[in-house]
């Protein structure tokens, strides 16, 4: 069945591996759909760097260059209407997506957290500090998920998980390394399920 590409943005904070993942991917597997944005909170980073590289258009949105929440809101659900977007991508965005994002593109936003959810998710576990949860509570094995996006954190449905083993000499960065590598097939392979079903 032929049908138009799905206009993707991904929202990203930091170096951006697992958009340039996914970006490979979307090529590569020759997948019905393409990253036409790359939204951040930070105006140069290396998801930036590779969007700019790459000739994705950029858009850089922070609370704070709004007079208030609710026109950051509205601001960033108006910069996605008028890109056509129809999925949402987070790719190591450290902020929580606004309500009005989520109402506007229920069920059309995807995450991936570098934990097993429902463990080590919510408030404050990003990043290095779930790795850090995770060798603290004596885990022997840690993963990512890939989840759809709700209004609460990490609390969405989960749609694929993948496991790595955590070792006992394990640091939060070497275990935050293993669970990284693990992601960048993880999540390709999430988007092109969700794709399939929802282009079927
Ligand atoms: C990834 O490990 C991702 O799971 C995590 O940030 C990293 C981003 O890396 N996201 C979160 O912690 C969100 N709760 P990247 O910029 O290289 O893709």
């Amino acid at each position: 069945m032929t049908t138009n590409k799905t206009r993707i943005a991904i929202f990203c904070s930091g170096s951006g591996s697992n958009f340039q993942a996914i970006f490979h991917a979307l090529k590569t597997r020759q997948l019905n759909a393409k990253i036409v944005l790359c939204l951040s909170n930070r105006s140069q980073c290396g998801a930036m760097e590779f969007a700019h590289q790459n000739g994705i258009d950029t858009a850089h949105l922070m609370e704070k260059q709004f007079s208030s929440f609710d026109a950051f809101s509205e601001a960033m659900v108006k910069c996605l209407k008028e890109k056509q977007i129809e999925m949402i991508v987070l790719a190591g965005y450290m902020r929580k997506v606004p309500d009005a994002v989520v109402t506007a593109f229920t069920d059309r936003i995807i995450n991936i957290h570098p934990a097993l959810l429902p463990k080590f998710g919510g408030k404050g576990m990003y990043g290095i500090y779930v790795h850090t949860a995770v060798l603290a509570a004596g885990e022997t094995e840690s993963g990512a998920t890939v989840h759809l996006v709700n209004e609460e954190y990490d609390k969405g449905r989960i749609l694929m998980q993948r496991r790595v083993p955590v070792l006992s000499d394990d640091t939060p960065e070497s275990l935050a390394a293993r669970v990284l590598a693990c992601e960048h097939t993880l999540y390709p392979d999430a988007l092109e399920k969700l794709l399939a079903e929802q282009q079927s």
